[in-house]
């Protein structure tokens, strides 16, 4: 049975990543470990991490992404939050078995080689719950 591990990350959107760097990085005094473009999301990306998990940034970078809608409509602020998982295609068909809306119905791959897929809001009490695999 597929089971979640750890919050992975928190992610935080924002318009504008010096603004965010400006608060977590430079106040706070976390450290950035990853800064990058992310292509096949359409945004920026910087995660910083704390503990056992890690701060998300993220700025979208083209203005008709679900990212960007989010910040028109919502404005900046709390975007998703990231559950580890140990068996990706195990937890997505317990979840569709159970009648969860997923956004990926199957996973997708980032930059980084890792596998993750979301979960629709609407099953999720209205937080956008993102899914990781990590080998
Ligand atoms: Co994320």
């Amino acid at each position: 049975m597929p089971s979640v591990k750890k919050i992975h990350h928190v992610a935080l959107a924002t318009a504008d990543m010096e603004t965010a760097l400006a608060f977590w990085r430079d106040a706070l005094g976390m450290q950035v470990a990853e800064r990058r473009e992310a292509p096949q999301e359409a945004a920026e990306i910087a995660f910083l991490p704390l503990g056992e998990s890690e701060l998300e940034l993220v700025q979208p970078t083209e203005a008709d992404t679900g990212l960007a809608k989010f910040l028109q409509k919502r404005g900046p602020g709390m975007h998703h939050v990231c559950l580890e998982v140990d068996d990706l295609d195990g937890m997505l068909a317990q979840l569709r078995e159970k009648g969860v809306e997923l956004i990926n119905e199957t996973p997708r791959r980032g930059a980084d080689g890792k596998r993750y897929a979301f979960i629709h809001p609407r099953s999720a009490g209205g937080v956008l719950v993102e899914l990781y695999e990590t080998p």
